[in-house]
Parts: structure tokens; C-alpha cells; sequence
């Protein structure tokens, strides 16, 4: 897919405040620095568009880009950033449970894990939990230019294991790098054929 366009349009706290109309949204989910707003600026093609930082708990709101005038895409806030405090890591878990339970337009959930790491627990408990509620989601492995080939695979067929000993039918994965556009195609594509549905 092409995309043509990609404009921020707002910033939020709560989930009733989020853009209304029935356009499909893609949000983007996972640990504090594993690479989400980097990898909507990859696929968007727009270096500043989502804001990055080295510094994790760089992204604290719900933020909203609208794509080729008919689809958004949703930066969310990283889970599991100890130095928020328990207070502030309570606030951020809330506002993301409460948009995935309860926006409607949220058509599918990349969950994004380090493709360099182990499987964390973290990690697995939100898939869990995901899974509990019955939420769309795809696995999205990134940082992949930090690995060598060889390893890449052997990461991403361990971390596949791991999650086969809950779930007898995987969900779809994509291997990324935001650095050198790798799985570019392949999520665009994947989102592209889901808005055709
Ligand atoms: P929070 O908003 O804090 O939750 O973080 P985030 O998940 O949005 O991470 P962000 O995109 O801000 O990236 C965190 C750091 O990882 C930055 O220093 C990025 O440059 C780096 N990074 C992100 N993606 C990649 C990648 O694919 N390859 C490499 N080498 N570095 C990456
Ligand atoms: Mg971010």
C-alpha cells in the first residue's frame, strides 16, 4: 500500500475524547523503547511524526494519525516502565486497557516485542490477556538490524514456541526494522487487506 498522506490529529487521555466516524484504526502497543512510534514513522514514511526518544516512557497519551484520509493509525503509551512509579504506571495500564476494551474502530493490535530479548513475562501476561478478551491482535517482532540473520530466526521460532504453550493457533508475526525499513511491505500489506474486508 501507498500511503499518500499521514496527519496527526489529537492527543488524549480518554478514550471518549478519540476521533468519532467509523474509519478503521491500527494501535500500536508493547514495552516502553521497543521501538513503537519508530515504526510508525517507518511505515508512514514521516520521520517526525510520531515522537521518538532513546529515554523510555517517551509517548504517555493516545495518539491518533489519520492515513490516506480513511484509516488511523494509534500510538500508544509502552507498558511496564518502572520509573513511573507504581501511581503512574497504574494511570497508563488504565488508559490502555480502557481503549482497547473500548474503542470499537481498534480493527487490529500490534503487540510489539524486541526480537534481541527472551520472551518476557510482561509481555506474555498482556497476550494473555488479550487473548481473554477476545482482542485482534498480530505479533510484531522489531530492532531486527541489531541481529544477525541466523539469530533473527532462531529468536523468533523460540519466542513462536513460547506462546504455542498457550495458544494452539498463532497469531500473524511480522520481523521489523525501523532503521532499514524490513516488514515494511509486509504490515502495510497486511493492514491493506484488512481494510478491504
Ligand atoms: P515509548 O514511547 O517510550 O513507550 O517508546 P517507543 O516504543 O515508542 O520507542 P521509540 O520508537 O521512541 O524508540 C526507542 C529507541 O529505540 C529509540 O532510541 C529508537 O531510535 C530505537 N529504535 C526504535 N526502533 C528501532 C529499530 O528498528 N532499530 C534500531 N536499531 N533502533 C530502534
Ligand atoms: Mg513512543
Amino acid at each position: 500500500m501507498e500511503i499518500t498522506s499521514a496527519e496527526f490529529v489529537i492527543s488524549n487521555t480518554d478514550v471518549k475524547k478519540c476521533p468519532g466516524g467509523t474509519f478503521p484504526e491500527y494501535a500500536f502497543i508493547g514495552r516502553s523503547n521497543v521501538g513503537k512510534s519508530s515504526l510508525i514513522n517507518m511505515l508512514t514514511g514521516r520521520k517526525g511524526l510520531a515522537m521518538t526518544s532513546a529515554t523510555p516512557g517517551k509517548t504517555m497519551l493516545i495518539n491518533h494519525f489519520l492515513i490516506n484520509k480513511n484509516w488511523y493509525i494509534v500510538d500508544l503509551p509502552g507498558y511496564g516502565y518502572a520509573k513511573r512509579g507504581q501511581k503512574g504506571q497504574e494511570q497508563i495500564q488504565r488508559i490502555i486497557e480502557t481503549y482497547i476494551l473500548q474503542r470499537e474502530q481498534m480493527t487490529c493490535l500490534f503487540v510489539l516485542v524486541d526480537s534481541r530479548h527472551e520472551p518476557q513475562a510482561i509481555d506474555l501476561a498482556f497476550i494473555e490477556w488479550l487473548g481473554e478478551n477476545g482482542v485482534p491482535f498480530a505479533i510484531v517482532f522489531t530492532k531486527a538490524d541489531k541481529l544477525k540473520g541466523g539469530r533473527i530466526n532462531s529468536n523468533i521460532r523460540h519466542y513462536l514456541e513460547k506462546l504455542r504453550e498457550q495458544w494452539e493457533e498463532l497469531p500473524p508475526h511480522f520481523i521489523t526494522s525501523s532503521e532499514n525499513r524490513m516488514g515494511r511491505d509486509e504490515l502495510l500489506g497486511y493492514i491493506e487487506q484488512i481494510n478491504k474486508e
